[in-house]
């Protein structure tokens, strides 16, 4: 990750995505981290805690109206959560970003929607990465945390790719 950001939000970052987070914690100005308890991993890294429940959908609301813009925002956010990502979109500065995260129960659905919708994604300053599986010898397995954060950082670096799939899609598809 070489590009520096100003203000940098992750939400749902205190999991399998640590150490993007602490990746960012590097080339980020200010980070916040947001989830229902950020505040380890926001003392560790020194970054900002927005404690959150994306099911308490006024306080959600409430604290990220707290936050001023983003120059880039990460998501991981479960299905509980989706909610969140029009706010999310309205909450980067003019030349922000928003990268979210997709579980491998997505993929088909957004690996065809960026079929028909490549150019408008990038257009929104919006990339995608959907989580797919490792399959080596005829055995999937899912990835591994490192591996997770290791898509996140190419995205980061590749704010031309409105897509990034880490491993494969399972079954293939036609791209
Ligand atoms: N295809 C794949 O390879 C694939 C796909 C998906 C998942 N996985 C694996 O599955 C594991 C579990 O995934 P996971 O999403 O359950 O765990 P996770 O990524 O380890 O944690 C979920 C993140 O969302 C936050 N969060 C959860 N509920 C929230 C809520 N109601 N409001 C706000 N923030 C919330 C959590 O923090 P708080 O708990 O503090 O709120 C945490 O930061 C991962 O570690 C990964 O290895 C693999």
């Amino acid at each position: 990750m070489s590009e520096k950001f100003a203000r940098t939000l992750i939400v749902g970052g205190t999991g399998m995505l640590a150490q993007a987070s602490e990746a960012l914690s590097r080339t980020s100005r200010h980070l916040t981290l947001a989830a229902r308890n950020p505040f380890p991993l926001a003392r560790r890294l020194k970054a900002d805690a927005l404690p959150l429940d994306w099911n308490e959908h006024a306080a959600t609301r409430a604290a990220l109206a707290s936050l001023p813009p983003q120059d880039l925002i990460i998501a991981w956010l479960h299905r509980q959560g989706e909610w969140m990502q029009p706010l999310l979109r309205d909450k980067r500065t003019p030349t922000g970003r928003l990268i979210r995260l997709f579980s491998s129960r997505s993929s088909r659905e957004i690996v065809e929607r960026h079929a028909r919708l490549r150019e408008n994604a990038l257009k929104k300053g919006e990339q995608h990465v959907v989580l797919g599986w490792m399959t080596r010898a005829g055995i999937s397995r899912w990835l591994t945390d490192e591996e997770i954060c290791a898509s996140v950082g190419k995205a980061i670096d590749s704010p031309e790719k409105a897509l990034i799939i880490a491993g494969s899609l399972e079954p293939p598809l036609p791209l």
